[in-house]
């Protein structure tokens, strides 16, 4: 068997995970040859780890501008794209020009301009692009789709869907990157890509129309002023500050080495005020989603709560299927280690996720199934699952689990149409949203 050979751009914390899967368990099937990232120190930090984890295994570092000189000399068949959401479609474009396929992080892009990049350029390359949606390799979550592909309760007619985001998890989309709409397109195509993505699968559908609404309502300075607050910080890396949201680089080597260690490089602060200024993502927000079969969807999503899971309720022609999970909260890239969680997190850490699935039929009994529950992992033991997908390929996928650059299209056009139409106040459609793109019209439309 020959091994494939991996690349991978972007060395923040998501990179771990395909670092040490590759060098890992996943050893006999590929090989990661060299990594690209803007920040030579995360990179330098990276190969470090490698060579101190695994041997005699190193990795070669590339400046983004020799991303094709990484190709050419390592001889990559896939690119694995781990860096920030408004540069996916840049690395994804570059690496399938450069005879690659890619394996790209979600979301696959942030706004219909890089979409139609991405997609004019797979159709010209014929190269094959993998989105990583890990939660549909939960097996609780695969369950699910069962059920629904197997009629449990008939034919679905609705769904409410209701996604919490915890104080720990949550907070942590508001001191990074992604507090700016620009680099993530905003919790509802950074985060809610996840769940669009479940939802199109689950009910086998694509959305056709989307009215959002959206509040900044609980995290920044404003808000914290409303409330009372009167002492502010800029950063959480300074031992003066009691707060359970600052977040304190120092406490924990990875974080201090592949951030704080980093920071002369570009300037990024991982460790921001999550009531500092200059947010411009919503906390709070709520959707009305018509889909192209007809099903109605109420969906919210809160990124303050004091619990991190999701309930999502499915109406049918035959009855109602009730679906709750209490899910572990993390902070990215410490959810595997407990030895490296601080105090705050070791609470959340040691619960159990608490998962319900209901079948209520109708003019019948209620019933409970027994859920499969994958506590090793992140994402509900959908990580683990993902990964030997992706690099082994041999698990049969009779629910269709892979999904391709259509599927990521679809899952981040909910989201972008709830930006939009957050910011029109006004409903919107899907194929009229598309319209001026004629390679996403043509495929998604
Ligand atoms: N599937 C999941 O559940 C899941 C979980 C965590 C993160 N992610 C995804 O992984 C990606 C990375 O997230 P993260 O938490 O590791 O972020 P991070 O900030 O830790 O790492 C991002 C890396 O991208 C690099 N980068 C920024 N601009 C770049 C550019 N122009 N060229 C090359 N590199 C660049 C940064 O220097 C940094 O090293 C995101 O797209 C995120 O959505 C997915």
């Amino acid at each position: 068997m020959s091994k494939k050979v991996y690349c991978l751009v972007g060395t923040g914390s998501r990179s771990f995970m395909y670092i040490d899967a590759l060098f890992g368990p996943y050893s006999a099937w590929g090989t990661l040859k060299a990594v690209c990232d803007t920040n030579r120190k995360r990179m330098e930090y990276v190969a470090k780890y490698v060579a101190k984890s695994y041997g005699s295994h190193s990795l070669d570092v590339y400046a983004p501008e020799e991303f094709e000189k990484m190709i050419a000399d390592t001889g990559a068949h896939t690119v694995i794209i781990t860096s920030i959401d408004r540069t996916h479609h840049e690395y994804i474009i570059r690496a399938m020009r450069a005879g690659c396929d890619v394996i790209c992080e979600k979301p696959l892009t942030i706004d219909c301009e890089r979409a139609e990049q991405i997609f004019a350029v797979s159709e010209e390359t014929n190269k094959h692009l993998t989105v990583t949606f890990n939660y549909r390799y939960a097996p609780r979550n695969s369950q699910v789709k069962k059920l629904l592909q197997d009629k449990t309760i008939g034919e679905i007619t609705s769904v409410h869907f209701e996604w919490l985001l915890d104080t720990i998890h949550g907070a942590d989309y508001f001191r990074r990157w992604h507090r700016d709409k620009k680099n993530s397109g905003g919790l509802m195509v950074h985060k809610a890509t996840h769940h669009f993505d479940l939802i199109n699968w689950w009910i086998d559908s694509v959305p056709k129309q989307v009215f959002a609404q959206g509040n900044l309502i609980f995290y920044g300075r404003e808000n914290a002023e409303k409330r009372g607050i009167t002492s502010f910080y800029a950063r959480g890396t300074d031992s003066s500050v009691v707060d359970p949201f600052a977040l304190n680089l120092n406490a924990d080597e990875r974080y201090r080495e592949l951030y704080l260690n980093a920071e002369k490089e570009d300037g990024y602060q991982r460790d921001q005020s999550v009531f500092g200024d200059g947010i411009s993502i919503e906390d709070d927000m709520a959707l009305v989603i018509s889909y192209v079969n007809n099903v109605l969807m109420s969906y919210h999503l809160t990124a303050y709560s004091p619990w991190e899971g999701f309930r999502v309720n499915f109406n049918g022609t035959k009855g109602r299927l009730e679906y709750e999970a209490v899910e572990k909260a993390y902070t990215s890239g410490k959810e595997n280690d407990p030895n490296r969680l601080d105090v705050r997190q070791k609470k959340e850490f040691e619960l159990k996720e608490e998962v319900r699935i209901r079948i209520r039929p109708h003019w019948a009994e209620s019933y409970d199934i027994p859920v499969e529950i994958a506590n090793e992992g992140g994402h509900g033991g959908g990580d683990d699952r993902l990964l030997r997908d992706l690099f082994v390929s041999d698990t049969e996928d009779s629910l269709g689990r892979a999904a391709s650059h259509i599927e990521g299209g679809y899952s981040i056009l909910t989201g972008i149409a709830a930006n939009e139409s957050m910011r029109k106040n006004a409903p919107v459609s899907i194929k009229e949203m598309i319209r001026d793109y004629p390679t996403l019209h043509r495929i998604l439309g």
